[in-house]
């Protein structure tokens, strides 16, 4: 199999793993402790990964507030792009009228595949697959066997987008408007971020620089480059690419972060950076 040029951000799926860890994210401990006791992280290189506390809150926060908004929806059918060692899937197919798609690049989803297999055996209603979602024809129709026609969907994606360059952000957009255009349902993110976030976040904790600059290393991309300078022009680009938008602020969760105790983090800190995040729940108009 070619390694392809994405294949290089899949370091940064271990990096988060590594920090979600330190939440109560169900099954997140487990699975980075899988990772660790397979010497997977080698997978990743970056054995002194710098730590920042404010990783592990973004990480945290960003799951919890994507949970919160899914609730909203009631449906029954999940398709996420790039899942990495993600542990929703694993926690919602507990429930079997879901049916969990997990998706990612196929070195990462082979990978997740094993070690979820590992931690919880096989799932009816959890399914992974190899799709790389910038690719044009779409690949996302390999899931049309595992979903139910005529039923909505959810499409989910966390640390994505935000390493794609314009271009590539457009592909995935047009991949995901064909799926809603045929299943409907609603596309949740926080993948549409802005610069001037991160430079306000490298603010309140220095060390977030440095990461920024190992994600860079690792990956060849730079996160500020390839992210949007305002909110405003993020919003304007869903517009564009014929999405609306609603938004969901990341402060929504501030209550429910349990690693602010877990590793003694400032939370007015975190309150001031995740007033700076949303959510985005992208639909199409319907004609
Ligand atoms: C920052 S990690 C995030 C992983 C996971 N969503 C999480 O929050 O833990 C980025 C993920 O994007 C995946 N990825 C990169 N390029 C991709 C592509 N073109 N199509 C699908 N997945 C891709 C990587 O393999 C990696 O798992």
């Amino acid at each position: 199999m070619q390694a392809s040029d994405y294949d290089k951000i899949i370091h940064t799926a271990f990096m988060v793993s590594k920090a979600r860890q330190f939440t109560d994210i169900p099954y997140a401990k487990e699975l980075a402790q899988l990772v660790e006791a397979q010497g997977l992280v080698e997978l990743s290189e970056p054995q002194n990964q710098d730590k920042s506390a404010l990783l592990t809150a973004r990480v945290e926060a960003r799951y919890k507030a994507i949970n919160q908004v899914m609730a909203q929806y009631q449906i029954g059918q999940v398709l996420e792009l790039a899942s990495g060692l993600l542990p929703r899937g694993l926690f919602m197919s507990c429930h079997p009228n879901i049916t969990f798609i997990e998706t990612d690049l196929p070195r990462m989803i082979r990978c997740k595949q094993q070690l979820v297999e590992q931690l919880v055996g096989e799932r009816p209603n959890l399914h992974f697959l190899s799709i790389d979602a910038t690719s044009r024809p779409s690949q996302f129709l390999k899931s049309a066997e595992l979903l139910k026609a005529g039923q909505p969907i959810i499409i989910l994606c966390e640390g994505l987008l935000t390493h794609l360059n314009m271009a590539e952000k457009q592909l995935v957009c047009a991949n995901v408007r064909e799926m809603l255009q045929h299943y409907g349902g609603v596309w949740i993110t926080p993948d549409f971020i802005h610069t001037a976030s991160l430079t306000q976040s490298q603010e309140f904790d220095a060390s977030l620089q440095k990461l920024l600059q190992t994600g860079t290393k690792l990956t060849g991309r730079s996160l500020v480059d390839n992210n949007f300078a305002t909110l405003e022009q993020a919003r304007q680009f869903a517009y564009e690419q014929d999405f609306r938008v609603a938004e969901y602020s990341m402060l929504n969760v501030m209550d429910h972060l349990s690693c602010l105790k877990i590793l003694g983090i400032d939370t007015e800190v975190v309150r001031k950076m995740l007033a700076l995040w949303s959510i985005f729940a992208l639909t199409l108009d319907v004609a």
